[in-house]
């Protein structure tokens, strides 16, 4: 699929800018601070229903506006659509399909999909298990859109399970009534239900990136790695036997129920998909706190590649995964300031690599900084206006 046009207003420093785009190469070459990320960011929206870099809507709206637009018209094949998505920080948002506004706004995941690569992908190396949570989650959404539903019912049932978790833990401590278990064991099947489902796909993709991830890693570090991925559950030993959704879904029950004491002492969940980690390894050694920084960064490129290799493959093929959405074709690659953070042997790698997309988006400070391998259209973006370059 590809992106034919973008249209924006009031998102992030536009005011308002079109941008007619095509398949193949464009890049936004601009000096700092000029709107070039944020462009990519829109499209990255359109396929997420969030931001690389920013985890609430509020600053993707301009200063001083009350909402947001982004509206992309897409073609998959020979159909054409058109989707619009207006952002109300603090209220709901909405969403348009073809001027059809009977829709919700996870109704547009699956139409625009993107790999997104960005310096802000360190992270996913060197940051916070929730990084890569997000990363593998997004990716679940990417090839099940359905899946955003039961993200959003796990995350719904333990802010709720947290609730009662934390007024149990006060009512301990103060010596008050003790909580009705019975309530607690409710809101453990809820709790196990969605997040058997969601484990069951992050294990399934995850077996799914392991090869492409080391063959990705390969190609950019000749020479370097193995890679590998391994899932950390905090469900632990019951969850390492199960071998499906519905053993998961007793792995996590009776991982619930071992973990409930000191649960009820600490007043949070202790179980469960929010709770674990992928762990990345370099050789022998984990990525973090181990890999130095180039290594670091040719990891992170590799999982993207992989990601992009997965969507792509699966956007080819008849066979939907396990609940999976509509088959979208290849994803848009966004690629936002990478080049100027590798060197040149990478940078040259990583440009033969994703060329031949079928929609790539580059952004870059200076022109020198965008691969010749990347030719295509340049538009330049400086003081709010993004102008088509004639080459
Ligand atoms: N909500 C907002 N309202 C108004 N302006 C905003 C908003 N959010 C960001 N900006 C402005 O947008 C500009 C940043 O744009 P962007 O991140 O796209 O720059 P860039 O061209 O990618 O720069 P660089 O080359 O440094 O990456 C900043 O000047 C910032 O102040
Ligand atoms: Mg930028």
């Amino acid at each position: 699929m590809h992106v034919t046009h973008l249209s924006l207003a009031d998102f992030r420093s536009y005011a308002r800018v079109e941008v007619p785009l095509e398949p193949g190469v464009t890049a936004f070459v601009g000096p700092n601070g000029q709107g070039k990320t944020n462009l990519v960011e829109a499209v990255g929206y359109l396929a997420t229903l969030g931001s690389h870099r920013v985890s609430s809507d509020a600053p993707l709206v301009r200063m001083g506006a009350e909402r947001a637009i982004v509206r992309a018209a897409v073609a998959q094949g020979d159909r054409q659509q058109l989707i619009e998505l207006e952002l109300n920080p603090g209220r709901a948002n909405r969403a348009r399909i073809n001027r059809s506004s009977q829709v919700k706004p996870r109704d547009v995941l699956g139409i625009v999909r993107t790999v997104l690569f960005a310096p802000e992908d360190l992270a996913l190396i060197k940051g916070d298990p929730g990084e890569r949570r997000r990363f593998l989650d997004e990716l679940i959404t990417a090839r099940a859109p359905r899946m955003a539903g039961v993200r959003g019912d796990y995350d719904r049932v333990l802010k709720q399970r947290n609730t009662l978790l934390k007024s149990a833990a006060l009512a301990r401590r103060h010596g008050g009534r003790t909580m009705d278990l019975s309530t607690l064991d409710i809101w453990d099947q809820h709790l196990a239900r969605a997040g058997a489902e969601l484990l069951a796909q992050r294990l399934d993709l995850i077996a799914a990136l392991r090869p492409l991830t080391d063959k990705a890693y390969g190609q950019l570090a000749p020479g370097g790695g193995p890679v590998g991925l391994e899932y950390r559950g905090s469900a632990g030993e019951a969850m390492a036997r199960a071998t499906n959704r519905e053993e998961l879904y007793g792995a996590l029950l009776e991982a619930l129920g071992e973990a409930r004491k000191n649960e009820i002492e600490r007043g949070v969940t202790l179980v469960g998909p929010h709770r674990d980690d992928l762990l990345l390894k370099l050789g022998e050694l984990p990525a973090k706190g181990y890999a130095s920084h180039g290594e670091s960064w040719s990891y992170a490129l590799a999982l993207r590649l992989a990601s992009y290799d997965l969507l792509r493959s699966e956007g080819e093929s008849p066979q939907v995964p396990e609940g999976g959405g509509r088959r979208s074709g290849e994803p848009v690659l966004v690629l936002d300031d990478v080049f100027a953070e590798l060197d040149a042997r990478r940078r040259e790698r990583l440009a033969e690599l994703v060329a031949p997309g079928e929609q790539v988006l580059v952004t870059a400070a200076v022109e020198d900084d965008v691969p010749g391998a990347l030719a295509g259209r340049r538009f330049a973006v400086s003081g709010g206006t993004v102008r088509a370059e004639t080459p």
